[in-house]
């Protein structure tokens, strides 16, 4: 492990950052098992809304569905932030929502590429994916503690640091860019965005969010898909989110649309193109 260039990143961060409340206060650590672990047991333990916790590298990296997050020392972004919102539980789970977003718009405007949202909140350039987010929440009964919200984005991994059964599928920023990422920079601006959003959300809720969701997600729009979710597997076409962020999808066999809100999306044909930012 590399210390000083962990402690150059950390050091350049806290130089860039601009927000008012998410990164401060602010954890560094050359290695973790899982950031989000570690700031789960912040949140149990009081930390404050904002708390951000970042890793040089995971030993753990969890991902959706219980899968592993490829985490490979120096190269990308592993973050989680404590968010202590007041809102009900069922609301909560929009916040994975806009956290795609507002790594969609930090991945448009630091890198100047074109990001895909592909439902929930995959992030994919060029239709592979390079971001993924885990929302946890912390709740007791139906009172909402805390939403640990991790987010890992591939900034300068080469493609040889992925498992070759993911190649066809993940990428970097630099791979797909032929540029490395500054991870300070890209760091404070998603952080700078994440604010934007998420105050927005909490103070109008999803549906002032919605919008850009939809166009950073435009290629889905109309398309057949196949989700495997929770009720089983649906296929149908995409119309849009509901005013909670629910996915709407039309199916042959139903009058009324079908109201997803978790779940593994199939494209049939995949994702063409993104949006510029
Ligand atoms: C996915 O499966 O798409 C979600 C991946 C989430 C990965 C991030 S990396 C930072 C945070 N810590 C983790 O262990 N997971 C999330």
């Amino acid at each position: 492990m590399n210390d000083a260039a962990s402690a150059d990143f950390a050091q350049t961060l806290a130089c860039h950052l601009r927000t008012e409340v998410l990164g401060r206060p602010l954890y560094f650590f050359p290695t973790l098992d899982s950031t989000n672990t570690y700031a789960a047991r912040l949140a149990r333990d009081g930390a404050p809304e904002g708390t951000v916790v970042i890793a040089d590298m995971q030993t753990g990296g969890k991902g959706r569905l219980g899968r592993t997050w490829v985490s490979p020392p120096r190269v990308n972004l592993y973050l989680s932030v404590i968010l202590r919102p007041a809102v009900s539980i069922a609301t909560a789970p929009s916040i994975n929502l806009l956290a795609g977003v507002a790594v969609a718009e930090t991945i448009a405007s630091v890198c100047g590429l074109t990001p895909a949202i592909k439902w929930p909140n995959d992030v994919l350039v060029n239709d592979k994916k390079v971001c993924g987010i885990l929302a946890e929440m912390q709740a007791a009964g139906s009172t909402l503690h805390a939403v640990i919200l991790g987010i890992g984005v591939n900034l300068n991994a080469p493609l040889s640091a992925f498992p070759e059964e993911l190649r066809g599928k993940a990428s970097s920023l630099s791979v797909v860019s032929g540029r490395r990422i500054e991870r300070s920079l890209f760091t404070a601006a998603l952080l700078t965005s994440l604010e934007k959003f998420y105050v927005l959300w909490l103070q109008q809720g999803f549906s002032a969010v919605r919008a850009e969701w939809e166009r950073y997600a435009a290629d889905l729009l109309g398309k057949t898909i196949t989700v495997a979710a929770a009720e089983g597997t649906v296929t149908g076409v995409v119309l849009g989110l509901d005013a909670d962020g629910a996915l709407l999808v039309r199916t042959d066999a139903e009058a009324t649309p079908r109201r997803l809100l978790a779940g593994d999306v199939t494209v049939v044909g995949g994702y063409q193109r993104g949006v510029k930012p």
